[in-house]
């Protein structure tokens, strides 16, 4: 057992412009809505159903702003691609978490590496207008970077990107049909169980999510224990 697991992050600010030069004020809100829910401590957790209420997580993982880079650059958007990966390398991936902070095209919010991938292009990418107090509403209270990071460190989409048969390898979120947009109620039924729209790693609005489940938390501390894919943070 690790205990609670602390990973040092580095952003990378890229612009072109003031809006998309986000301060530090609002970097320093975003990896503290980062920490909230990771650690399960966000003040909307109450809304989960009861049904759900037994199987919200405590990641024990958190998250310290290690340094912040600032680049100005004139491209006005950038694809997810990688090319501003490759402009402004990741710092010491292997024992940092890099984001990148800038404008996507095509209406993305962010993406994500999954564990096991090169090391030059490990991190996240997420929209600069995402973060909280940003203008990408209802995108706007920093969970694309939840999600995002939720994928880093190896979870899929709770519906597994397939139909109800495709898996997320997570035993207790409930089996999917496809994402779920906006603020769906509760129940949302699909494949005969009642969905958790409200899990981080569905496709619902900000404000309508707000657990990981037991069963993600250990897939995600699996990876972190020794001789898992991202041991060294
Ligand atoms: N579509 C993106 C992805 O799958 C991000 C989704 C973020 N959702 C949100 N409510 N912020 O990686
Ligand atoms: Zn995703
Ligand atoms: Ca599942």
């Amino acid at each position: 057992n690790l205990g609670v697991v602390n990973i040092p992050v580095y952003v990378h600010v890229v612009y072109s412009n003031s809006q998309q030069n986000v301060s530090d004020q609002q970097i320093n809100a975003q990896i503290s809505v980062l920490n909230n829910d990771f650690r399960a401590s966000n003040n909307d957790i109450n809304q989960v159903p009861s049904e759900f209420a037994g199987l919200v997580a405590d990641s024990e993982i958190n998250f310290t702003l290690a340094g912040t880079f600032r680049h100005a650059n004139s491209t006005s958007a950038w694809s997810t691609n990688d090319t501003v990966k490759a402009a402004y390398p990741p710092v010491t991936p292997s024992t940092h978490l890099n984001i990148w902070v800038c404008n996507i095209s095509g209406g993305i919010l962010g993406y994500a590496q999954f564990p096991g991938g090169p090391s030059s292009t490990d991190g996240v990418v997420v929209l600069y207008s995402s973060l909280p107090g940003g203008s990408a509403a209802p995108y706007n209270q920093g969970r694309t970077l939840t999600h995002e990071v939720g994928h880093y460190l190896n979870l899929r989409h709770i519906w597994g990107d397939g139909r109800c048969k495709q898996d997320d390898f997570v035993a207790d979120t409930p089996s999917s049909d496809g994402p779920n947009y906006g603020c769906p109620s509760y129940p949302t039924v699909n494949c005969r169980s009642n969905d958790m729209t409200m899990n981080y790693m569905d496709y619902v609005y900000d404000a309508c999510m707000y657990m990981f489940s037991t069963g993600q938390k250990s897939r995600m501390r699996t990876i972190l224990q020794s001789g898992g894919s991202r041991a060294a943070l």
